[in-house]
């Protein structure tokens, strides 16, 4: 069992709650006005928007120092929707690894809607959480928690693959803004 800390308690950080309490661990969340609140999760999510990061690094970097720090944000252009802000070559995920040097990040939720989290399944598959990170203990301790609930854990690679996470995170989010699909569904995985 683990204790996640989530510093974010809107759409995304209620629903990753939810999935950590399914899963049978703790979880405490920590909005913006809790600022003076410490983190004491070993496992943080950064339930936030992209923009909002630097904030929350300069808040409590030091507090992240050891921690498993997940990074779900979909760093979009918010002008266009029609792009990432982050380098060609880069990603949101690499960008927090620099910013923290000390936490062992881990890129993780930005693939799956919220309402994928709460439902659990799209179509007949588990809800698939996409995880990219250099550190697998890491990861390992992130997958726990999610197929503890119920979800399915995926690990797509070293923290290189978080650009092709974000790639798809855009993608999807692209294609529900153009309602092609809704926002409850979503890309699904096939094992076999
Ligand atoms: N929604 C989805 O389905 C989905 C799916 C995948 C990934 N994501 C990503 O998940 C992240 C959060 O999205 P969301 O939909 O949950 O947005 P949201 O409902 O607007 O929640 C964002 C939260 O961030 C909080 N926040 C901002 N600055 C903060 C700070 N310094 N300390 C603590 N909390 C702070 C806000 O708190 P206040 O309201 O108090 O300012 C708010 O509760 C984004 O990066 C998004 O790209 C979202």
């Amino acid at each position: 069992m683990a204790h996640v800390s989530i510093i974010g308690t809107g759409t995304m950080g209620q629903a990753i709650a939810g999935v950590v309490r399914q899963g049978g661990s703790t979880v405490e969340l920590l909005g913006s006005a809790d600022t003076d609140q410490p983190v004491t999760g070993d496992v943080v999510v950064l339930a936030v928007y992209y923009g909002a990061v630097p904030d929350v690094i300069a808040q409590r970097g030091e507090q992240l120092a050891g921690k498993v720090v997940v990074d779900i944000t979909n760093p979009i252009d918010t002008a266009t929707f029609d792009a990432l802000v982050v380098p060609p070559d880069g990603s949101a995920a690499a960008e927090i690894a620099a910013r923290l040097p000390r936490s062992r990040v881990v890129k993780a939720f930005n693939t799956t809607f919220a309402a994928t989290l709460a439902a659990g399944a799209l179509g007949d598959q588990p809800t698939t959480v996409l995880m990219a990170g250099d550190d697998e203990e890491a990861k390992s301790a992130l997958a726990e928690i999610v197929t503890g609930a119920g979800l399915r854990a995926l690990d797509a690679g070293s923290l290189r693959r978080a650009r092709e996470l974000e790639a798809l995170g855009l993608l999807q989010i692209t294609l529900a803004a153009g309602e092609k699909i809704g926002w409850t569904g979503g890309f699904a995985l096939v094992p076999r």
